[in-house]
């Protein structure tokens, strides 16, 4: 749960006039993407509303400790309330999703590579309800990508899902917008910061792994369970959303080779360096079916060698060539631009 500023101010709200849209949104899982969208909102929704033409309007919040309504718009006292764990509206997440009048459902509980929940109910029941879907949960779109976009497709709404893969990092609407015409021949890149902070200080002390990993715990970069990142499944699952999406395939992350960086050794790291060469988690998905997680060696020059916890891509096009982004892949506020630029894109 993200406690929002204490200089959490009122905004002056936005004047409406007729070449704005209201929009209204509800924010399914309030924690640090859910806090850090509605941050984002309240930010920028005087710049978005001249710019863009809408005014977006939270009506609804739901969490695990309690739910907030209200179809004019949520004040900010109500929002600093669910921060708080008070809980005044006497409705269950799905009723809000079905039942609070609005247009696009955010969707941001845990990911669950599992089975998909709760995410994955979320998402039905908002399209079923006519609303649009802007999400950064990876795990219902890794395990049932074609059949979330037909419902979308079949209730004429938009399921988009950019800070899923990548974070604030543009890949997702990179490819489909600025690069629509090319053919797109390849992804590869860094897509966990995580394991790109563990191998990054590795090279630069000379430090094993578990020390390492204990030092990324310690600071809040690496999960007290950090075996879905440091074994790749984190990466496969992202992987998986840009073959289902960019490639257009039907698969699952069960369906990507898979190898983590837990049996890297400080030696490896140094000899690598020694010939010119960084040791880097890369996720690889291309036109062939290829789709494959495994630590690599990267030459010491090449735009895929970022460091820290940066994430990076080099997407290789028929057309335009090798194009590389790099970018924060994790942290509130960067996955909330991601979703708010899939809500504006939904009106673009
Ligand atoms: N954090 C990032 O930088 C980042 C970046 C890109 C993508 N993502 C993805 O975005 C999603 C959210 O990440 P996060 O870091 O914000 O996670 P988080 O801080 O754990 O927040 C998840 C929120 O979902 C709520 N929740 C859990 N089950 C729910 C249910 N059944 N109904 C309603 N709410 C429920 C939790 O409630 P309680 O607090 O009451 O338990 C919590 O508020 C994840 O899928 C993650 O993989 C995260």
């Amino acid at each position: 749960m993200i406690i929002l500023p204490i200089n959490y101010s009122k905004s002056e709200g936005v004047k409406e006039d007729m070449n704005t849209k209201t929009v209204r949104i509800s924010i399914i899982g309030f924690g640090n993407v859910g806090g850090g969208t509605a941050e984002v909102i309240r930010r920028k929704r005087e710049e978005i509303a001249k710019k863009h033409g809408i005014d977006i309007k939270i009506v609804g919040i739901a969490d695990l400790k309690g739910v907030i309504v209200n179809e004019s718009g949520l004040s900010e006292d109500a929002i600093m309330k669910l921060n708080t764990g008070e809980k005044p509206a006497d409705m269950t997440t799905l009723e809000v999703i079905k039942e609070v009048e609005h247009e696009v459902m955010v969707e941001t509980t845990p990911t669950n590579v599992e089975n998909g929940e709760p995410g994955l109910t979320h998402i039905i029941t908002a399209l079923e309800s006519d609303r649009h879907v802007v999400t950064s949960n990876k795990g219902p779109l890794a395990l049932q990508y074609r059949k979330l976009m037909q419902l979308a497709a079949q209730k004429g709404k938009e399921l988009r899902f950019e800070a899923s893969v990548g974070g604030a990092m543009p890949l997702i609407s990179l490819v489909r917008e600025n690069l629509a015409g090319n053919g797109i021949i390849s992804i590869k890149g860094i897509l966990n910061g995580t394991c790109n902070y563990i191998l990054t200080r590795m090279v630069e002390e000379g430090l094993p792994y578990e020390h390492v990993l204990k030092e990324a715990q310690e600071r809040g970069i690496a999960e007290t369970d950090p075996s879905k990142d440091v074994e790749g499944i984190d990466t496969a699952v992202k992987l998986v959303i840009l073959a289902n999406s960019v490639f257009d395939r039907d698969v699952t992350y069960k369906d990507v080779e898979v190898e983590g960086i837990t049996d890297i050794t400080p030696e490896a790291l140094k000899l690598a360096n020694d010939a010119g060469y960084v040791i880097k988690l890369i996720g690889e998905v291309d036109r062939n079916g290829c789709q494959k997680v495994a630590p690599r060696l990267v030459p010491k020059h090449d735009p895929l060698n970022v460091g820290g916890t940066l994430n990076v891509a080099t997407i290789k096009t028929d057309l335009a060539g090798d194009i590389t982004v790099i970018g924060k892949g994790a942290g509130p506020i960067e996955a909330a631009s991601a979703i708010l630029s899939d809500i504006i894109g939904i009106y673009s």
